[in-house]
Parts: structure tokens; sequence; C-alpha cells
């Protein structure tokens, strides 16, 4: 008998097929909670998108060996419980870079430029004067742009921001990366880059380290002519010292593509603000990308259970392979 494998997440059907070979599918696109607590009873492997493995969940799954997210991001792996219950878990690095990038320009240019605030104020019928200096922003061209979390994601952004927009990029990370030096790109002390940039560009992933790294004492800390950008998880940066620094104009805008509730309460004073904007966590919605991501997610599975490879296992858990 084939070992179990649940799909929790609309996916092509070439894909579910070719993890038939291997798998006995349990295809679930939309099930409950309830339902998913119970189909994972027998499962063997997940293909999952955005639920938290924590606890509660592992202990309704006492078979479970693997689970292949549908993401870069793995905050909502609780890697001490999953290690402890000798569970993997893989991610989809790398193959959404690219649309991630083009949405932080995206936001960049609204945000700057004051895209969607203007668009809200024209579709409302205030596009009454004809001197359009009410409507002035800021130029992203030629600016210093500062990058907090300088993974893969960030590095292909430097590398366009250079390119495209022929900016002056520096990042902060913990490790240090000489080998950009040569693309002229350099690390700064974090002090340096958030005093020195115009653009700022949140993408270190959540951990507890990362947890609030953004506060009240960082936005003092940027110039208020500076425009911050969140690309990473809501919960990096304190939100409502985001709001009280756009309020009180402390810094020029801010955009975020991820909050500590989403979808986001309709009550959160960041949406009262027009100096900032939202974006409904889409850095990879795109189709061809989440089918992409949804590919590799499943050959992460069958490298991984069924070849024995180590295909994109987070390095927390790489210690359950041998
Ligand atoms: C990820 O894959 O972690 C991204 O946040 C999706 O947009």
């Amino acid at each position: 008998m084939k070992p179990k494998l649940l799909i929790i997440r609309d996916i092509k059907r070439d894909i579910i097929n070719k993890l038939a070979e291997h798998f006995e599918i349990d295809y679930q696109p939309s099930c409950s909670r309830k339902q998913l607590l119970k189909s994972l009873q027998g499962a063997y492997a997940l293909l999952n998108y955005g639920i938290k493995i924590d606890e509660e969940l592992i202990q309704h799954a006492p078979n479970l060996k693997l689970v292949s997210n549908i993401s870069v991001g793995y905050d909502n792996f609780d890697t001490n419980a999953m290690k402890k219950a000798g569970i993997i878990g893989t991610h989809t690095p790398y193959i959404l870079n690219d649309s991630v990038v083009d949405l932080t320009f995206g936001l960049m240019l609204s945000a700057a430029r004051r895209i969607s605030e203007l668009d809200a104020k024209i579709k409302k019928g205030l596009w009454t004067v004809k001197d359009d200096v009410n409507y002035y922003g800021l130029n992203v061209h030629h600016k210093k742009l500062g990058i907090i979390g300088m993974g893969r994601i960030g590095e292909d952004l430097a590398r366009r921001a250079k390119l495209g927009f022929l900016m002056d990029v520096s990042y902060y990370n913990r490790r240090e990366k000489p080998e950009l030096e040569e693309q002229h790109i350099y690390w700064k002390p974090l002090e340096k880059l958030l005093a020195e940039s115009d653009f700022i560009v949140m993408l270190t992933p959540l951990t507890a380290e990362t947890k609030n790294m953004i506060d009240a004492s960082k936005f003092k800390q940027m110039k208020n002519t500076s425009v911050f950008i969140n690309m990473s998880r809501g919960a990096t940066v304190d939100e409502k010292a985001m709001y009280l620094a756009l309020k009180n104009k402390e810094i020029y805008a801010a955009a975020s593509d991820v909050f500590v509730q989403e979808p986001i309460n309709t009550d959160n004073p960041l949406l009262q603000l027009e100096n900032f904007t939202a974006a409904p966590h889409i850095g990879s919605a795109i189709y061809e990308t989440r089918d992409d991501m949804a590919q590799l997610a499943a050959e992460n599975i069958i490298e991984v259970l069924i070849h024995g490879k180590r295909q994109n296992v987070v390095p927390e858990l790489q210690i359950l392979l041998k």
C-alpha cells in the first residue's frame, strides 16, 4: 500500500498525477480545520499552504513524516515541535524571487509617487485643481536603497535596483557578504543603514530574533523623507510604531505586503493613513509563480521521501536526515 499524502491546496492535475505514482492522494483543497485534523490521522506527508505546524496539529498527525510548504517562508513551522516529532519540513526558495522583487518595486513606486493615494482621490472626484503641486512625490531612481535581510530575494532586489533604477544599494545582514562588493553592494551597520537610506526594504525572515526588529526607536533613526517597505512578515515590524512614525511624519511613507494579522482587521489604524499603502500578501501571487512553487513543493516530497535527498529541507530540520 502506498503512504498517504494530504494535499490542502488547489494545485494542477499533472502535479497531483506525478505525486500519485508514489502516494495515495487525499486531495482536500478547501477543508475545514476539523476535517484537516481528521485527515492528518493517517497522513504520511502534507502538501501545505499557510497552515501552522505546531504541537496541537502534530498531536493529530501520528504518522506524519514530512510537511512541504508551498512558500519560501517557513515561520509557520514550529521547528522545535517538529524536531521532537521527527517531522521534516521543506520550502520553495528561489523560484518566487523575481515576482516578489516586482511587487517590491511596485510598492516603492506607489509609496514614493503616491499612486494608490492619488488613485483613490481621483475615484472620489477629488482631482479638482490643475496645479499639481499637491500631488508631488519622491524620486526612486538614483536614490539610496537599504535592504534589511540579504538573502536570495535581497540579492535579486539589489541587482535590479542598481540596473533598473540606478540606485545606490547597501544592506544589513547578520552575515556580511563580501562577494557582493564587486557589484558595489555594501554591508552597513543597521543604525547607519537606517539613518542614510532613502528607501528601506525589510526582507528578513521572521524568527525569535527578528520579531519586532523595526520598533519605534528604529523608525526614529530613519530620515523623515524615507520610505519603508515591509516584504518579510508582519511581525518583524511593530505596527503601532509604524503607524505613529507615519502619522507624526517621522518618515515620508510606508507600504507593506504583510501584516501581523492576515487578513488584516479593517479597523487597523494603518488603513486610515494616506501615506501608507497596503497589499494583501501577494508577493508570489502570480499564476506561473504559484504553479512553479507547487511543482517544486511536490518535487521536494518525492526527492526527500522517495529518493532520500535533502532537497530544500529547511536548515533547522536537516538534523533529522541521516
Ligand atoms: C512566501 O513564499 O513565503 C511568500 O511570503 C509568499 O508570498
